[in-house]
């Protein structure tokens, strides 16, 4: 998403701004072109020659030095940009943005920018609680400017509380986001994905699991929100970190993953259900921790779980529904009949017993099956991969 961007970073003068240098490099690194400006202020904190370097282009700093790159700098690097990131922003350049102020040549680019822009406030508690720099923040708001708010935690200047400039894989994540809902190909759709395996309890300690980890639902939940997708993730406990941009909401057991699922589903517009549920729990769940008895077996009666997938299918309306098979024999047929069974418009069934498939791998070997009957067979490919064909599949069936 940020590959081929035209970024115009404006650097005011904030202690975060070390963290700003790194910001610059990993942009470069995704491919986006940076121009680096910086108010007289920053200066003093670092040289313009760092983020010359960083950057790999001259730095603009002022509007009276003749500097070759731009001519009337100001405005051409207005209309240069797709973007303009205001990171740090300092209480006073938002006074100014506020104000309309052109003394500078930060505030003068800001002023002329016909592009989106977007601030990242990072200052002591004080002075962002302020009533002056709130009442600032709302007008930038109100005029179009994308605020991306401070953090809190312990600040440069002694105390804890909010106002520190998100750490940079945040920061890049916003943008990657907010590129993506702009002008990514699944922009406009809501999509509810689910993943991880549920976890039925038999007492206060045990469950009955399985051994699905998330990566196949986390890749597609990532891959639609990199999309421009407004995602919602339902996960069974996962190790994995959520991805940025998405809406996740943890579940547990199978039933609750049914609760959280059709509380979502008629607002949306695509779901995949990539989660590995149980189809049964124990009947009774002890409140106690079971002791060891001096019986040789313990026997644990389960009951059926509701079938979250029939039921969405059941309650179809406009949604397109996408479901997963995971079968250790029968692969197509027990596909095609799930298909069929709980009114799917497409299925990825996998074997798992294959090498380089299904639960905790990094790589899946798929099949698509489809309401039609047609079946498309994939190579062996990344998860990252897999949830890209499948989106790209979606994206086409439902246009039909
Ligand atoms: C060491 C130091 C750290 C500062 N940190 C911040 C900060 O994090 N946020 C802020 O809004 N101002 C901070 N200031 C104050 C600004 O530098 C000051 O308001 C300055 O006028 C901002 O100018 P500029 O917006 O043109 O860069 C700091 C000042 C000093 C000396």
């Amino acid at each position: 998403m940020l590959k081929d961007k035209k970024i115009v970073v404006g650097v005011t003068g904030g202690i975060a701004i070390y963290k700003v240098v790194d910001l610059v490099s990993k942009l470069r690194k995704q491919g986006a072109e940076v121009r680096v400006m910086m108010t007289e202020h920053a200066t003093k904190f670092v040289t313009p020659l760092l983020f010359q370097e960083i950057s790999g282009h001259k730095v603009a700093s002022t509007m009276w030095s003749g500097n070759d790159e731009f001519n009337v700098e100001h405005i051409a690097l207005a209309e240069w940009a797709d973007l303009f990131l205001v990171a740090p922003a300092t209480a006073n350049i938002l006074a100014k943005m506020a104000c309309g102020l052109a003394d500078d040549l930060v505030s003068t680019v800001l002023l002329a920018a016909k592009k989106p822009v977007i601030v990242c406030p990072a200052m002591n508690t004080g002075m962002l609680e302020n009533i002056a720099t709130q009442s600032n923040l709302q007008t930038l708001k109100k005029r179009g400017v994308t605020v991306l708010d401070p953090e809190a935690g312990p600040l440069a200047c002694g105390v804890t509380g909010a106002g520190r400039l998100p750490e940079v894989p945040t920061i890049l994540a916003f943008l990657e986001g907010f590129f993506a809902q702009r002008e990514g190909d699944m922009r406009g759709l809501k999509v509810m994905v689910s993943a991880a395996g549920t976890r039925e309890p038999i007492d206060p300690v045990r469950f009955v699991g399985n051994r699905s980890s998330g990566k196949m639902g986390y890749a597609i939940a990532r891959s639609a929100s990199l999309r421009g997708a407004q995602v919602t993730l339902i996960s069974g406990p996962s190790a994995l970190t959520p991805p940025p941009n998405v809406t996740t909401i943890q579940v547990e057991t199978t039933q609750q993953m049914l609760d959280a699922c059709a509380k979502s589903y008629p607002e949306v517009d695509v779901v995949v259900m990539a989660a590995a549920v149980a189809d049964y729990r124990p009947r009774d769940v002890a409140t106690q921790k079971i002791k060891k008895q001096n019986e040789d077996a313990l026997t644990v009666v389960m009951d059926k779980n509701p079938d979250i997938l029939k039921t969405l299918g059941a309650e179809k309306t406009h949604q397109f529904l996408v479901g997963f098979a995971a079968e250790t024999q029968n692969l197509l047929a027990n596909a095609r009949e799930k298909v069929q069974k709980k009114h799917l418009d497409m299925i990825v069934a996998n074997d798992v017993t294959m090498a380089g498939a299904g639960f905790n791998a990094d790589t899946n070997v798929v099949k698509f099956l489809y309401a039609d009957g047609q079946v498309e067979e994939l190579a062996k490919m990344s998860k990252d991969e897999v949830a890209r064909e499948l989106l790209d599949r979606v994206l086409a069936r439902r246009k039909h």
